[in-house]
């Protein structure tokens, strides 16, 4: 496992938008796992400079992302299809029809799920899978739990992520219940792992999930068993185990 500790959240971002540069300029036909959340921002902003500056070029490229919400429309302002426009499809000269994201809005869980899982295998897997990573060491919308989920399938939202999430919402009656994430498996796949976090807020969990037990209570723990992880942390996130 590579741990890099950056000084700034800026730093941690470049050097993060430069592995997945270096992904594609090895190979420009890549599969890239992509993540949501507040942590890839910033690496996706220098995604998108790189990409305007003709340093990089997504065009051949294919991208599967970790999650989405269920029952949420693609275009709904709240769902991860609409971030990744937002942050960076919308950006770049990816194509598409190569971006994938679960599709929130079938109704049959076990048919996404499988459609998913087949269209990974189909590209030929993930080459590099992005990660942020949760306070409680979730990776995707895998939570703490007694044994490790394999594929790609449904979890139910915890009353206090709802809770939490329905500030986003006009109601809470609106805010998703379920979600489609990957199985730990699916990210255990991926040739090479990059996990970016920062902030003083994820410094025990940024200690607890490499230097810690590996458990299925700590669900990011399972990637000290990767043989090709990167993990990038600004100084707070870092300040346990520099
Ligand atoms: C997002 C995802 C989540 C986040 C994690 C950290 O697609 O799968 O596991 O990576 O919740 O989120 P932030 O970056 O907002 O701290």
């Amino acid at each position: 496992m590579n741990i890099i500790i950056a000084d700034t959240y800026e730093e941690m971002s470049r050097k993060a938008a430069d592995v997945i540069a270096d992904c594609l300029a090895g190979d420009p036909s890549c599969v890239l796992g992509l993540a949501t959340g507040s942590t890839p921002i910033g690496l996706y902003a220098e995604l998108v400079r790189d990409c305007e500056a003709g340093k990089i070029s997504f065009a051949d490229a294919t991208t599967f992302n970790l999650d989405e919400y269920r029952g949420l429309d693609p275009q709904h302002d709240q769902s991860y299809r609409y971030f990744m426009q937002q942050n960076l499809f919308d950006h770049v000269d990816v194509d598409v029809a190569r971006t994938h994201v679960p599709d929130g809005s079938n109704p049959d869980a076990d048919a996404a799920c499988a459609a998913y899982e087949e269209a990974i295998a189909r590209e030929g897997g993930v080459d590099l899978q992005l990660l942020g990573l949760g306070h409680n060491g979730h990776i995707g919308f895998n939570e703490p739990c007694e044994c490790f989920p394999v594929d790609t399938h449904v979890v139910e939202l915890t009353e206090s992520t709802i809770q939490a999430n329905s500030r986003l919402f006009d109601s809470i009656d609106e805010v998703p219940r379920e979600a489609y994430t990957m199985g730990i498996g699916t990210i255990m796949r991926a040739a090479k792992v990059l996990v970016v976090a920062n902030g003083e807020g994820k410094a025990q969990i940024v200690r607890d999930a490499f230097f810690g037990p590996v458990t299925p209570q700590v669900p990011a723990s399972v990637l000290q068993l990767h043989p090709d992880v990167t993990v990038i942390v600004d100084k707070e996130a870092g300040a346990l185990i520099g």
